[in-house]
């Protein structure tokens, strides 16, 4: 809308996690670094972690844009998978039939392909994203999937890529085995005033911009305070600057641009609605969506419902086979003594 105002070849801060806009901050060079140097080690598990909007899908994106042609990729980013769910899931990523299959025959035709990749001399890589979602027991298949090994080398290698959320799962103590299995992990800060300053210079250059001052000094300041250097933060605000200086006809853009604006979207996204709440009458969850604010509790509760309502689930799920096995054994049990009384 605004490009041909400031001169530009294409939009410099879409959402998009395109990997020709990817700019190297010092974390970001560093998170690519470990993902590179998992890669050449072909075995285990790379961890990336970090906060939503660092930069952690851009960082795949990239890495799958230059992977060499002997790596075959899968990337799935799908939230709260069984482990059944998961192995359907990576078979059929890999292109491997999985319908009217049971789970042994996927992971025989599974391991077939990835057995017949090594033979082409090739290797197969797994990106999970979001894996912050992945409950215990699928990061635990996960495992089992790099299990899988032709002459002492796993045919499979996963980088995993979540929210902080990650890191208690996999420290958990039964995760003892995953862990041992991480070849390298590394945590995705927000980028530093400088940074934040260089992303978006670099990332309007990128866009065509001719480097011609448009941002004042006190711009650049403001915006980082307000986005703490967050590349998802710095991309909606920014977009939204340069709608304002068109619409404005500015022709250059100030720290009272960027106030404006921060108070337009503070209003419309980012600042949660403060609740006009007092001490002697606090108002329920359930009183109704009246406000704002009143609306994402209520959407925060349910959500946090829904989750304890999947763990519950869960949990009598392991119990159910918890007493079918101890049923089964005492069946054994009951069996071998019926027989030695027979014997008797
Ligand atoms: N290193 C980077 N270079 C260029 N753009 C980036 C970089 N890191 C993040 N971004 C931008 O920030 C936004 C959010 O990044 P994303 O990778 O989706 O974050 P995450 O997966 O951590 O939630 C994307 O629009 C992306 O273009
Ligand atoms: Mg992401």
């Amino acid at each position: 809308m605004y490009e041909n105002y400031y001169g530009l070849t294409s939009k410099p801060f879409q959402l998009t996690p395109d990997p020709s806009f990817f700019f190297g901050s010092k974390w970001h060079k560093r998170a690519m670094s470990y993902l590179q140097y998992g890669l050449s080690q072909a075995e285990g598990f790379i961890v990336i972690t970090g906060d939503i909007g660092t930069g952690k899908t851009t960082i795949a994106n990239s890495l799958l844009n230059d992977m060499q042609e002997d790596i075959v990729a899968a990337q799935i980013v799908t939230p709260k998978l069984t482990p059944d769910e998961l192995v359907k899931m990576v078979a059929s990523k890999f292109n491997v039939p999985v319908k009217g299959s049971t789970k042994s025959d996927i992971l025989n035709d599974l391991e077939a392909f990835l057995m017949d990749l090594h033979k082409q001399g090739k290797r197969a890589l797994l990106l999970v994203d979001e894996a912050q979602n992945l409950p215990l027991e699928t990061i635990e298949e996960l495992r089992m999937l790099s299990n899988f090994q032709a002459s002492g080398k796993p045919l499979l290698q996963s980088f995993l890529l979540g929210q902080e959320e990650l890191q208690p799962i996999l420290r958990a103590p039964n995760m003892e085995q995953f862990r041992q299995r991480i070849v390298a992990s590394c945590h995705l800060a927000p980028l530093t005033d400088v940074e934040c300053q260089a992303y978006i210079e670099y990332r309007m250059q990128h866009a065509g911009w001719d480097g011609k001052a448009l941002f004042s000094a006190g711009a650049y300041d403001l915006i980082f305070q307000f986005t703490h250097g967050v590349p998802r933060k710095i991309n909606t605000l920014v977009d939204r600057i340069l709608l304002f200086g068109f619409l404005e006809e500015l022709e250059t853009l100030d720290e009272e641009a960027v106030e404006n604006v921060i108070k337009e979207v503070s209003e419309e996204m980012f600042q949660p609605v403060k609740q006009a709440q007092t001490e002697s009458q606090p108002k329920g969850i359930l009183d109704g969506p009246t406000e704002e604010g009143q609306v994402k509790d209520v959407e925060y509760y349910k959500t946090m419902l829904t989750e304890l309502v999947d763990a519950l689930d869960n949990a009598i799920s392991q119990k159910i086979k918890l007493t079918r096995y101890i049923d089964r054994l005492l069946q054994k049990k009951y069996k071998t003594y019926v027989r030695l009384k027979s014997d008797d």
